[in-house]
């Protein structure tokens, strides 16, 4: 239970579903958490939970390049130094087919994922440990797609591509990075898709899900945020560049 003993981790949407669980799992592996989120009531009792020694938080958007600088510096401030950033904050987006997709909302989608883990980087990668290691939480759709969500498919697609520039521009110092593709996973988040995509009540939509799964079932968010750990802690230290599948088959 020490895998990250010492280590200090920034988690952007921090104060909820895989991010929060992810935080849970590190600080219980030995790490101090800085989680940055939009929900300042949310946040602060995570942190509560998770122990004001072991935890701090920000308030940041993480398409606001000043929020997000600031954000880096309250982590430091608290902690140190730091030693691992997991890029988790997402937005679903709408689901429309190309041509009936609000142009706002397809900007919207790629801010918040692209913009934002490049802002995430930008201003973690100068201050990151020699050594440490960057996870960007892209999705079973960032290595395939479906109808009707051409904003989040091309945005978790375009963030393996940030990942890939980031691992080769890195290595030099033994910073690692790489992206996580969770498959369905039992979060509001991904219920409020699986409705609207569906058009069913919850748990019908969630088993129409469960059909296109090979281990026919969702994952958990602590099952994410195990594969999260694997990728940042040294078990994983000759890894960089790679897309780690944690989908039950959904993308093969
Ligand atoms: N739940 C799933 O099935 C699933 C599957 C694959 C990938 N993902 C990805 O996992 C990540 C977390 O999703 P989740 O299911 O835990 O959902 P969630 O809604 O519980 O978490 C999203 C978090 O992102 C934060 N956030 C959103 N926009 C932000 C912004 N502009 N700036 C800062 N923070 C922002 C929210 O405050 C929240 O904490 C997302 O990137 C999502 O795309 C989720």
């Amino acid at each position: 239970m020490d895998r990250l003993k010492g280590k200090v981790a920034l988690i952007t949407g921090g104060e909820s579903g895989i991010g929060m669980a992810t935080a849970r799992r590190f600080t219980a592996e030995g790490a101090l958490v800085h989680l940055v989120g939009l929900d300042g009531e949310r946040l602060r009792r995570a942190v509560a939970e998770l122990g004001p020694e072991q935890a701090g938080c920000s308030v940041a958007d993480v398409t606001d390049e000043a929020a997000v600088r600031a954000a880096v510096r309250a982590a430091l401030d608290q902690f140190g130094t730091l030693d691992v950033v997991f890029s988790n904050a997402g937005v679903s987006g709408p689901i429309a087919p190309i041509t009936e997709y609000p142009t706002e909302a397809f900007r919207r989608v790629l801010d918040v994922h692209v913009l934002g883990a490049f802002l995430v980087l930008k201003h973690t990668l100068p201050v990151l440990a020699d050594g440490g290691s960057v996870i960007i939480n892209s999705s079973v759709v960032g290595l395939t797609s479906d109808p009707g969500i051409a904003g989040y498919a091309t945005a978790k697609h375009a963030q393996v591509g940030l990942a890939r520039t980031a691992a080769k521009e890195a290595a030099a110092r033994s910073i690692r990075v790489n992206t996580i593709h969770p498959g369905p996973t039992d979060t509001p988040f991904q219920a409020a898709i699986e409705t609207a995509a569906t058009g069913l009540p919850p748990a019908a939509a969630a088993s129409v899900f469960d059909q296109m799964i090979p281990l026919r079932r969702h994952a958990s968010p602590e099952e994410i945020a195990a594969s999260v750990l694997y990728l940042a802690c040294d078990d994983s230290r000759f890894v960089t560049g790679s897309t780690l599948r944690v989908d039950g088959g959904m993308s093969i």
